[in-house]
């Protein structure tokens, strides 16, 4: 989705805004621009549509182009197509203030044609634009940048996350939230604005996390934060406790590759200090609840979007297994616009590796109003969803650049069935099944690197998939949902049709798509039900479809059924997804990049997404 970097300090500010930029790459854009006010006190606009690439190439020679202070941003359409002029920053009419905007103004239309009936004239078709006119409108009455800005934001309905120049002060920054997010970076005599710390990881660590409805007014020699009403908001400094290896790509030729190779490190660290070998239970105090508090849970219900809904649904059959708590999983996006029931007894999860994402920030906070208790699976501290919830669990994956979700996967995955295993504890779990899962969660890494030394077999296998248009995943049971995710992640970054079912469901319906042109992925691992899924590969082989198949080492009869198989270690049932994914993940991956795509920006999509 759309970023925003802003430099006011005593460096020159372009190269810095570029490259904070091109960190933001991964969260996917369409366009981006830059506005800096000169040495001449002169607004310039530099925009282009494509990559930030593109936009260095347009930028006159450095000397044209230097300048104390600048705002940035890579846009991804929403009111308006791709293009040059609806790209940002966006100014007023009086062409003296530009405007970077993530969010959306929802009633940009009325505010639009009152200003039009005042004389505004428009270049865009953005809401955005509608936002920059109207701060203008303001400004002109008063000259008073952060009161124009405060009375816009006060007209305005949506989310917002905005950094505001204006050419008549070329020592100031303007900017504001809600519901999107914004960060105010403090170095050495400089400050940064951005909508994510990767982009200015290089400069400092030191951050301010703006909170909704907070105005900051950024001079080189300080800040101060309001809100609307204009009280003064007391800022909390935090420390950023990562460095910028963690969003580089070393080696790898992609992050996500990079990512899927970092699981066995990431499953560890989202268990890392939380076993309890003592008492054969985990520790997750982050979750406020008391031992009491967690007995007189009688309903779950998890939220989720994308891969964070699948690792709810492994969450599902973890808990329902361990604990024997029935646990409901929804759609954010259904959720929030639907009539749901929370009785008393009930607690919410919400899950979001980035903690931004808008249907579930928004399912959140309709579950919070309907009286429930909402505890948060995130992944990146200080997140809008870690902050608004009632305690939670963090995954600790580290960075995921790959619009693709991989590790985060994973680590939720491991944080779900911690869960299982501590409710499973306060309820009907023995000290003896609840060591032998601690003990095997513990064996989970060095598995999940045993099959990652297949990475080249299963690169071969990608390669005979490369011309494929369609593909079936297949799974039973707790790795229903790992079809389900090996199928997104396909389509996601190869753009191959690919759909994922339970392996009985497929007769009754899917059959009909099998023939000698349609590959089917199955999860068929030792189980309690690997008799029956075997049945069901015996169906597709009738049909002559081609099965690649993920097995439990040393399951020799299931090569009669299969074209070929991926094997991988032995583990209890329910922590195998933590190690089914992993083949699926490097399937996609390597089916992409052997067709020449862009793994990590995939066409369409974002890292995390903000809009509705
Ligand atoms: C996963 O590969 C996708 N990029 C997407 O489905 C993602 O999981 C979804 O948008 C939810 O994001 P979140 O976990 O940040 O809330």
């Amino acid at each position: 989705m759309c970023g925003i970097v802003g430099y006011i300090g005593t460096r020159n500010t372009t190269p810095i805004v570029i490259e904070g930029l091109k960190r933001l790459e991964y969260r996917g854009y369409d366009s981006a621009g830059l506005a800096i006010i000169d040495n001449n006190n002169q607004l310039s606009i530099y925009k282009q549509k494509g990559k930030i690439i593109e936009l260095e190439r347009a930028l006159p020679e450095p000397e044209k182009c230097f300048s104390n202070i600048g705002i940035g941003h890579t846009r991804w359409a929403t009111h308006g197509e791709p293009t040059v002029v609806n790209a940002h920053p966006h100014t007023s009419y009086c062409k003296k203030i530009a405007l970077v905007h993530n969010g959306i103004i929802e009633n940009y239309k009325p505010l639009k044609e009152k200003l039009i009936s005042s004389g505004h004239i428009f270049v865009s078709e953005t809401d955005s634009e509608v936002l920059a006119q109207l701060i203008g409108y303001f400004y002109e009455k008063t000259e008073d940048l952060v009161r124009a800005v405060k009375q816009a934001l006060k007209l305005v309905q949506g989310t917002y996350g905005i950094a505001v120049i204006c050419q008549d002060n070329p020592r100031q920054i303007v900017a504001a939230r809600k519901g999107s997010p914004l960060i105010l970076g403090i170095g050495d005599d400089e400050f940064f604005i951005t909508s994510d710390v990767s982009a200015i990881i290089i400069h400092t660590k030191r951050v301010i996390y703006l909170h909704d409805d907070e105005v900051v007014d950024i001079n080189p020699a300080g800040f101060i934060i309001t809100n609307l009403e204009n009280e003064v908001v007391e800022a909390k400094i935090s420390k950023i406790d990562w460095d910028i290896s963690a969003i580089e790509k070393g080696s790898y030729k992609h992050f996500m590759l990079k990512e899927i190779f970092e699981q066995p490190e990431s499953i560890e660290n989202a268990f890392r200090g939380r076993l309890n070998h003592k008492l054969s239970t985990i520790r997750l105090g982050g979750l406020n609840l008391s031992s009491q508090e967690l007995r007189n849970i009688n309903r779950i219900v998890i939220i989720a979007c994308g891969t964070s809904w699948h690792s709810g649904l492994v969450g599902k059959y973890v808990i329902e297994s361990l604990a024997r708590i029935p646990v409901e999983v929804e759609y954010a996006s259904e959720f929030r616009y639907r009539n749901p029931i929370v009785p008393t007894g009930t607690i919410v999860f919400v899950i979001s590796q980035s903690g931004e994402t808008a249907d579930t920030l928004a399912a959140l906070r309709e579950a919070q109003a309907r009286g429930a208790k909402v505890l948060g699976i995130t992944n990146v501290v200080g997140s809008t969803i870690a902050r608004e919830t009632d305690g939670g669990v963090y995954i600790h994956a580290g960075s995921e650049i790959g619009v693709a979700s991989t590790k985060a996967f994973t680590s939720q995955v491991t944080v779900l069935i911690q869960l299982g295993i501590l409710l499973g504890r306060m309820n009907h779990l023995s000290p003896v099944y609840g060591k032998k899962f601690l003990q095997e969660l513990k064996q989970i890494p060095a598995k999940v690197n045993e099959i990652l030394k297949s990475n080249d077999y299963i690169k071969s296998i990608a390669e005979t998939m490369v011309n494929s248009t369609n593909a079936i995943y297949l799974g039973r049971g707790i790795n229903f949902p790992v079809a389900l995710e090996g199928a997104l992640k396909l389509k996601e970054i190869s753009y191959i049709h690919a759909e994922g079912y339970p392996a009985a469901e497929m007769k009754h319906g899917p059959i009909a798509l099998i023939d000698e042109n349609m590959p089917v992925i199955a999860i068929a691992l030792k189980d309690e039900i690997h008799e029956k899924i075997i049945s069901n590969l015996q169906e597709v082989k009738a049909r002559k479809g081609r099965i690649i198949v993920i097995a439990s080492k040393g399951d020799e009869v299931i090569k009669d059924f299969s074209s070929e198989v991926i094997y991988i270690p032995e583990t209890i049932d329910v922590l195998q997804p933590l190690l089914s994914v992993i083949p699926l993940q490097l399937l996609a991956y390597h089916i992409a990049d052997l067709r020449g795509l862009d793994v990590d920006q995939p066409r369409n999509l974002a890292k995390s997404v903000t809009v509705e």
